[in-house]
């Protein structure tokens, strides 16, 4: 049995009780044969700065490289709204996404049957939906240069970001959302605003002679962002993988995880460039929604998203693919009983808390792998 080394950083808010969960599963695979995993955690976000002054310290950076995989909670929180810009919370995930090198940001938006009635769409819209958004993650406006405020001298300020691509960085998010169309229904929409940004013709100039030269097998279409957003709550089942930059992929993204009930359901996966020795990649998993101050230390966010978010540390970082779908029926055998947190409440007669959740999906686990 394999041995892999991870590196949980529960961070703020809610990501501390959805993390308790994921342990539980981790426990469990160790148990069954699966696989065991050696456990190291860390501070990240605004706990770490309580803790010495910086939102991840250059220890727990160090032991986050030289971990097989992160999973990561979730950072943020009123507390730390006053904190100096370089140093609040959501400057540890942007460095762990950049110092790692984590371009490639998965995010599945599937809806579970179970789940149709609580997303605010009508149900023949969203129901067995399953799309994939491929979010650049280490460029683009998040990272450019010059990224600063500046004194203009007379009374006013200039605040200052910059959107940025290169050839390379285009085309390598490019081939990951084509190599994944190809194990999925195969096709890829690319989104970018080539009619107002010079980093969007780029984008669309380089997508579309990746796909003529390298993946001409795979159905490829070009969209607007704005009007991607409109579809994808128009009529989001016409889509398959949607190849995106850094904002434009972390708002849509957003959009895509209501289309399945709740932000809560939502799991990622940020992966670094193969190795080509080893063809490891370094890589994180975190749920899509952040640290939800409003219900922090309730025991009532939803662990879904978290766990999903090992499933797919399984299949991507460990080569786990068929333990990972087994922890995937599990939440649809469970949502399917009729489970449900509050965010997923709809129509439900009564909610269940985090451990509650968490351990309904591992009894499932235990039981599918019995
Ligand atoms: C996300 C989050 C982050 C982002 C924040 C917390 C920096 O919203 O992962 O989608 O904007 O990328
Ligand atoms: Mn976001």
């Amino acid at each position: 049995m394999a041995t892999y080394k991870l590196f949980l950083l529960p961070g703020d808010g809610i990501g501390p009780e959805v993390m308790t969960e994921v342990e539980k599963v981790a426990a469990f695979l160790g148990e069954a044969g699966v696989a065991s995993f050696e456990i190291e955690k860390g501070l990240v976000g605004g706990c770490a700065y309580d803790a010495h002054g910086q939102a991840i310290s250059e220890e727990h950076m160090a032991m986050a490289q030289a971990a097989d995989a992160v999973i990561f909670g979730a950072v943020g929180g009123p507390k730390w709204d006053s904190v100096p810009y370089d140093v609040r919370p959501e400057a540890g995930l942007l460095r762990l996404r950049k110092d790692l090198a984590l371009f490639a940001n998965l995010r599945p938006a599937i809806c579970y049957p179970a789940l149709a009635d609580a997303s605010s769409l009508k149900r023949e819209i969203i129901e067995n939906l399953d799309i994939m958004i491929v979010r650049e993650l280490t460029g683009g406006v998040y990272f450019g240069e010059p990224k600063q405020i500046i004194d203009l001298g007379n009374g006013q300020k200039r605040g200052i970001d910059t959107q940025v691509y290169d050839t390379y960085e285009i085309e390598r998010i490019g081939r990951v959302a084509f190599e994944l169309a190809r194990k999925r229904r195969n096709k890829v929409t690319s989104s970018e605003k080539r009619n107002v940004m010079k980093s969007g013709v780029l984008w669309h100039e380089v997508m579309s002679a990746l796909h003529k030269r390298e993946y001409p097998d795979v159905e490829m279409e070009h969209q607007l962002a704005d009007s991607l957003g409109m579809q994808l709550v128009r009529w989001p089942k016409q889509f398959d993988v949607i190849v995106t930059d850094n904002l434009f992929g972390d708002m849509l993204s957003d959009i895509a995880a209501m289309l399945t009930g709740s932000l809560g359901m939502l799991p990622s996966a940020s992966l670094g460039e193969a190795n080509p020795k080893t063809g490891q990649r370094k890589a994180l998993y975190e749920p899509v929604h952040g640290s939800a101050p409003d219900i922090a230390g309730q025991g009532i966010a939803n662990p879904i998203a978290m766990i999903g978010s090992f499933a797919m540390c399984l299949r991507y970082s460990f080569g786990l693919g068929d333990a990972a779908d087994k922890i995937e029926q599990a939440i649809a055998d469970v949502l399917a009983s009729g489970l449900r947190t509050a965010d997923i409440k709809g129509d439900a007669a009564s909610t269940v808390s985090t451990t509650q959740m968490g351990e309904a999906v591992l009894a499932q686990l235990r039981k599918a792998m019995a």
